[in-house]
């Protein structure tokens, strides 16, 4: 059975403010998508990559993928759709094993992918990596006023990856597009069909890189993890 992996690498990184997409930063000596596509083969190296690429894409270079199997895509205009293109591009079987997970998540783990990749097998209704909320979570308002504080009992990150049977999650993702839902995240779409994905508790330094203070971070958990 093949394993599909969905990188999700066509947006445009804004609020990182670099003058290319923050996959294309170097985190030490490598660009940040280098460093995720060799974790992501490190756990999987016989699975079949999926790249989505944006159409004017002036950075990526086909000789950093590892994988044998792989093509790319062309993004879409949200990371929906994105994503969709991809589903769209393969020839998978539905109840293939699909698992998406974002291109500025240099810092996962092969326990933390070995994790996912079995819930995955035990849950019809698909598994991602999450974490539970530790701070207290505050509601504002227009001026950046604490209105009240929401109970922080039941509330999880969503992290990436997110792991799907192929059928489940591209009926998900249509239906989402089709009636012109926003969804953030695939487990969001999944839900919205009723189906409830299980959240599997997954390391706190699986940092999605968004800011420019996040680069030196990455740096850190990086050097961290390989120590
Ligand atoms: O912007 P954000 O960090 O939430 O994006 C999450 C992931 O989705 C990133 O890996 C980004 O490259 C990808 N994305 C995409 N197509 C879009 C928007 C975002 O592939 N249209």
């Amino acid at each position: 059975k093949t394993l599909w992996l969905i990188v999700p690498a066509a947006g445009q990184g804004r609020r990182m403010g670099a003058d290319k997409p923050k996959q294309y930063l170097m985190l030490g000596e490598h660009p940040i998508l280098v460093h995720t596509l060799a974790r992501l083969y490190e756990a999987f190296p016989k699975a079949s990559l999926v790249l989505c690429l944006d159409s004017d894409d002036q950075w990526f270079q086909a000789e950093w993928v590892p994988f044998a199997a792989w093509q790319r895509v062309t993004g879409g205009i949200e990371r929906m759709d994105s994503v969709l293109n991809a589903l769209h591009a393969i020839p998978a079987q539905d109840d293939d094993i699909v698992m998406v997970h974002d291109v500025a998540r240099p810092c996962i783990t092969t326990d933390d992918l070995h994790a996912l990749y079995q819930a995955v097998t035990h849950h019809t209704g698909g598994a991602l990596l999450a974490m539970p909320v530790a701070d207290t979570m505050k509601r504002a308002n227009a001026e950046q006023q604490s209105t009240c504080t929401e109970p922080r009992e039941g509330l999880w990150h969503a992290l990436t990856p997110q792991g799907f049977h192929y059928g489940l999650l591209r009926q998900a993702l249509e239906s989402a597009r089709h009636q012109k839902r926003m969804v953030t995240d695939e487990a969001s779409a999944v839900e919205a069909l009723g189906r409830q994905p299980q959240l599997v508790s997954g390391r706190r330094d699986n940092l999605k890189v968004t800011h420019p203070d996040d680069l030196a971070l990455a740096a850190a958990i990086l050097s961290a993890q390989s120590d």
